[in-house]
């Protein structure tokens, strides 16, 4: 099994060093957060990351000074390289803001290809900002997500309903004071002599429809109490609000930037968790090629994937090592690990 890689330097020596070196169709999921072309340098002081991109003072953690076409252009280069490192069942996130992210859009059409686009997902990053400016206040930017082909690794999320939802979708109350709802037993559609289509206590499913589970499981529900009968005698499923995994996620995320983030620009960790989780399974190759900090990286980790983070910026480079330091056991157990001279672009290879 390959194991896991930092590589220090600019990413596209250390996406072609990966092609060239096996990885080509391997990883399962990239997510990228790269400089979002806002024309300053990131700087953290005294050991606080700064938020604002113009900042004059501390040590510069990395630049953002490329705009408009030259930027397009140097992220395209990259990109062209992450889709033959993708698997055919790969997943691929970009996450931009709302100056930017248009222009990325389309150039990640031609690049992915438009049926490939998935979604556009609006990351909620801070609370309401009173600045005083012409236009509204920018609570949000923007996650694009693509894939290899019609087939990616998908293992559908779901979010728990908020309180106040609770009420109206488990209106009912049963005799231990536990909220629910009943939903029918069948659904549309003829299943022809499958399980679904069987007698259950001599009912057949109405025509056209068949039973959401085989006769064996119908009669099991029932023993347990998760079926109740009305008063006509027609069966329907029993779901707990308590029980219910939530419902379906939608494109608006609520992840806030960290209070105090060790890095400029450090993602929220739950948010990487809930991308690894829907996107890869267990033991799949994660991919950041603009790290920062590892979040993605220890992310990954902390969900049993393997994952391998590129960036360029010294303080990056340490400042991922020490998060995933944190987790020294599992780091070192896994792989064990060299880090090379930090400059001219090394690649530290993990041998
Ligand atoms: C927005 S930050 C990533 C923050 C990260 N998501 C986190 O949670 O900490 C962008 C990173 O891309 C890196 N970077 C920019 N250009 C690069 C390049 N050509 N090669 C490698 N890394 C690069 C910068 O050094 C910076 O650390």
């Amino acid at each position: 099994m390959k194991k896991n890689l930092l590589i220090s330097g600019d990413n596209l020596d250390g996406l072609n060093y990966l092609l060239a070196n096996g990885w080509k169709g391997e990883i399962d999921l990239v997510y990228i957060d790269p400089p979002f072309a806002t024309g300053g340098n990131f700087t953290i002081t005294n050991g606080r990351a700064t938020t604002i991109s113009n900042s004059k003072n501390g040590e510069v953690a990395y630049a953002d000074t490329r705009k408009g076409g030259e930027f397009i252009e140097f992220l395209r280069a990259r990109l062209m390289l992450i889709r033959e490192l993708l698997s055919e069942r790969g997943s691929f996130y970009l996450h931009t803001d709302y100056k930017i992210g248009h222009y990325v859009k389309v150039m990640l059409d031609e690049v992915f290809g438009i049926e490939n686009f998935r979604n556009d997902i609006t990351r909620v990053k801070c609370n309401p900002k009173n600045f005083e400016r012409v236009g509204f206040g920018n609570i949000k930017d923007l996650i694009l997500f693509y894939t290899k082909t019609a087939h990616p690794i998908w293992h559908e999320p779901r979010q728990k309903y908020a309180p106040e939802k609770i009420a109206t979708l488990f209106p009912k109350i049963d005799a231990q004071g536990r909220r629910y709802t009943t939903v029918p037993l069948h659904a549309p559609g003829e299943t022809k002599n499958g399980k679904s289509n069987q007698p259950f206590k001599g009912m057949l499913p109405p025509v056209g429809r068949h039973w959401r589970t085989g006769a064996a499981a119908l009669e099991q529900w029932d023993h347990d109490g998760l079926i109740e009968w009305s008063s006509n005698g027609n069966p329907r499923k029993i779901i707990y609000a308590d029980a219910s995994e939530g419902g379906r996620r939608q494109d608006i995320w609520e992840f806030k930037d960290p209070p105090y983030p060790q890095y400029p620009t450090e993602k929220n960790a739950a948010m990487l968790d809930l991308i690894i989780k829907t996107s890869s399974n267990e033991n799949s190759v994660v991919l950041d090629c603009f790290c920062g900090s590892g979040t993605t990286l220890k992310a990954a980790q902390n969900n049993g994937r393997r994952w391998i983070g590129i960036d360029q910026s010294d303080l990056a480079i340490k400042t991922t090592m020490a998060k995933i330091a944190d987790n020294y056991d599992a780091l070192f157990t896994e792989r064990s690990y060299t880090f090379l001279p930090l400059r001219p672009a090394v690649i530290a290879d993990a041998k």
